[in-house]
């Protein structure tokens, strides 16, 4: 069985086309809070570090320098709660896209064989278990898998794109637990761990699937993978990592090395020194929480209520009366005011009342928003 055929799987943002037209017929121009990329320039210490690493003429490896595996074990144990991950149980990934959606058929995942991933997800962990021919279950409940011998990998999202909402550590102690019972892979998505606003995480941090709490000290059959793109506006370098179980690692190695997926020296070298500045990450960390402020406020001034998005980059919003609850039309009226955001029903059924709305524009935008959110929002 080779990969399935994705080519007429349609890409949902180009749906959001006409609206964004709309928005930026406003004559003010357009606020994109849809897609969340970052705005703010990469920190000096990162661009610094890429610089000082230009000079690459010979190949990189695909496992990563020592310094950038080292790099990201001291970075677990220092940010994750995560002491004495091996430096060998890591490797570097061109961002974590192309990991979350080539894992499954990097396990050798194929028909009969099931993925579990969040109800209301990042589309990529669906993609990816189609791609591999297996089929995609969209759950939250480990109920509705746990001893299922055709589960084979479950993800799980936290803090979740799009709803923002934080698994706590006894929560993905039961997804482990549930998993190793039927030999199923744990993959867990932790992409905005850094980006917590509500207690009680931004004080113990966002439990991470590696936590000695969470996983009880082994990393069998355990893998996070993490991305540097949102706590260091490094989208463009496309610089992430997997690590976890080192038997899994090695394995995911192998092939790797075999198909030339290799992260650039260079953005290597900038990502050592990411990891090893917390700084920036807490300034940029501000940065974001200033801008969620002043949509909250905006958001909800204009009648619209915020679920979850206790983390992360996004506020998961919805009209307050339920029954008006169709996201194209929240997506239509707020492009009218010249605002794009992303349609929920982009992130799986249980999402068609939501709209998702980045917290990625600059403060001038941002400000903007919210002038044009003071008169209310009419969903008519
Ligand atoms: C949940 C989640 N996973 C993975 C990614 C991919 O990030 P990147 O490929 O930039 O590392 C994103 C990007 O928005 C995301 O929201």
């Amino acid at each position: 069985m080779g990969l399935a055929d994705l080519s007429g799987l349609a890409y949902p943002w180009d749906t959001l086309t006409p609206y964004a037209e709309r928005a930026r017929a406003h004559p003010r121009g357009v606020v994109d809070l849809s897609i969340g990329t970052p705005v703010d320039p990469t920190p000096a210490v990162v661009r610094d570090a890429l610089a000082a690493a230009s000079d690459a003429h010979g190949y990189p490896t695909t496992h990563g320098t020592p310094a950038l595996r080292e790099a990201v074990s001291a970075w677990f144990a220092r940010r994750r709660g995560v002491p004495g991950l091996d430096p060998d149980a890591v490797l570097p990934t061109v961002g974590s896209k192309e990991l979350v959606g080539l894992l499954p058929s990097l396990l050798r995942l194929g028909p009969g064989d099931v993925v579990v991933h969040p109800r209301t997800a990042y589309p990529t962990y669906d993609v990816g278990a189609r791609l591999a021919g297996a089929t995609p279950l969209a759950t939250d409940d480990v109920d509705t898998w746990a001893g299922r011998d055709d589960v084979r990998l479950v993800w799980v999202n936290s803090p979740s794109n799009p709803t923002g909402r934080v698994l706590d550590a006894a929560h993905l102690a039961r997804v482990v637990a549930a998993a190793r019972e039927i030999g199923a892979v744990v993959a867990s998505d932790e992409c905005y761990a850094e980006l917590a606003w509500t207690e009680p995480f931004t004080t113990t941090g966002v439990p991470s699937l590696l936590d000695p709490a969470v996983c009880g000290g082994s990393h069998d059959g355990l893998l996070v993978t993490y991305s540097l793109s949102k706590q260091s506006s490094m989208a463009g370098y496309r610089a992430a990592f997997v690590a976890g179980d080192a038997a899994l690692v090695a394995d995911l190695l192998a092939t790797r090395k075999h198909l030339g997926m290799i992260v650039p020296a260079p953005v290597q070298a900038a990502m050592v020194a990411a990891l090893s500045d917390d700084a920036h990450v807490a300034a940029q960390r501000d940065v974001y929480a200033r801008r969620r402020e002043v949509l909250v406020d905006a958001l909800t001034g204009a009648g619209l209520v915020i679920d979850h998005s206790e983390a992360g980059l996004y506020l998961w919003t919805r009209p307050a009366d339920e029954a008006a609850g169709d996201c194209w039309l929240t997506v239509s009226a707020l492009a009218d005011r010249g605002i794009l955001v992303g349609p929920g029903a982009f992130y799986g059924t249980e999402g068609t009342g939501h709209v998702r709305v980045a917290l990625t524009a600059t403060d001038e935008r941002v400000h903007e928003a919210a002038a044009r959110l003071s008169g209310g929002l009419p969903l008519a």
